[in-house]
C-alpha cells in the first residue's frame, strides 16, 4: 500500500481585517495525497484554490486544522523548520510564474539551491540539466521578460523541481497560456512529475487537463467533493 505524503486535516481558513466582515473561505477540508498520486483541484473562481494550495505548501497558515507532511504535524514546527521543510519537500508553481525579473533563467533556478547552501557550480549544473529536460538549454542567460509565457512557466517548473521535492503544488500553471501551449506545458508537467516520481496537486479550470490526472477534487462552497470522470 502506498504511503501518505501530504495530509490536510479539518482545514479552516477565515480572513479577518479590521473594519471589514470576515471572509470564511472554507471549513473542514480534508485531503490525503499518497505517494505518486496526481490529483486535480477544481472549483469556481474565488472558492479558495490558491488559499488552499498556499496552506498545503506552508506558505500561509490555516485558521484551524493540521497539515501533515510525511506523517509530521507541521503545527509543531518552528517557522525556521517549516521554511526548511518547504524548501526541501515542496515545489511550488505559481499561477503567474513569480520569477525574479533581475535574474536570468539559470539564476532563478539556482536561488532555491543557494538557500539550502548548495555550491554555485553544483547548483548551476543541476539547473542546466533541468533546463535541458524542458527544452530551454539555449535560454539560460535570458531574463524572464525576454522569455515567452510558456518558457517562463517551464523555468518556473524547473525552479519548483530543483531541490528534488516530494510534492509538487501547481496553481493553474497553464492558466495564462494559449490552448496549444497550455497543452504542451501541461504534458511536460505530467511527464516530469512521473519521471521524478513526485506526488502532485494541480489546480486547473480546464476539464480536459483535469481528466488526465489520477483523480480530482472540487472545492465546493465549504468543503472538498470528490469528482468522478
Ligand atoms: N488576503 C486576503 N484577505 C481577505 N480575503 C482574501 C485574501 N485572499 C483571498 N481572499 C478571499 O478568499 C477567497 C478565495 O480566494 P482564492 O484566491 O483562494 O480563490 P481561487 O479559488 O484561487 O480563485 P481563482 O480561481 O480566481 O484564482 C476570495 O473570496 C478572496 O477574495
Ligand atoms: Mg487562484
Amino acid at each position: 500500500m502506498s504511503s501518505t505524503i501530504l495530509e490536510l486535516i479539518s482545514i479552516t481558513k477565515k480572513f479577518t481585517q479590521i473594519g471589514l466582515d470576515p471572509v470564511e473561505v472554507f471549513s473542514d477540508v480534508n485531503l490525503k495525497l499518497s505517494q505518486g498520486e496526481i490529483v486535480g483541484l477544481f472549483s469556481p473562481s474565488g472558492a479558495g484554490k490558491t488559499t488552499l494550495l498556499q496552506i498545503a505548501g506552508l506558505l500561509d497558515s490555516p485558521t484551524s486544522g493540521e497539515i501533515h507532511i510525511n506523517g509530521r504535524d507541521t503545527n509543531l514546527l518552528s517557522e525556521f523548520e517549516k521554511t526548511r521543510l518547504r524548501n526541501k519537500k515542496i515545489g511550488f508553481v505559481y499561477q503567474f510564474h513569480n520569477l525574479l525579473p533581475e535574474f536570468s533563467a539559470l539564476e532563478n533556478i539556482c536561488i532555491p539551491q543557494w538557500c539550502l547552501g548548495v555550491k554555485r557550480s553544483e547548483a548551476e549544473e543541476k539547473s542546466r540539466s533541468l533546463l535541458k529536460q524542458v527544452g530551454l538549454s539555449n535560454r539560460e542567460h535570458h531574463r524572464p521578460a525576454e522569455l515567452s509565457g510558456g518558457e517562463q512557466q517551464r523555468v518556473a517548473l524547473c525552479r519548483a523541481l530543483v531541490n528534488d521535492p516530494e510534492v509538487l503544488l501547481a496553481d493553474e500553471p497553464t492558466g495564462n497560456l494559449d490552448p496549444e501551449t497550455s497543452k504542451r506545458v501541461f504534458s511536460l508537467i505530467l511527464s516530469l512529475v512521473k519521471h521524478h516520481n513526485l506526488t502532485a496537486l494541480i489546480v486547473s479550470h480546464n476539464v480536459q487537463l483535469v481528466e488526465q490526472m489520477d483523480r480530482a477534487v472540487k472545492l465546493n462552497g465549504k468543503s472538498l467533493e470528490v469528482l468522478t470522470f
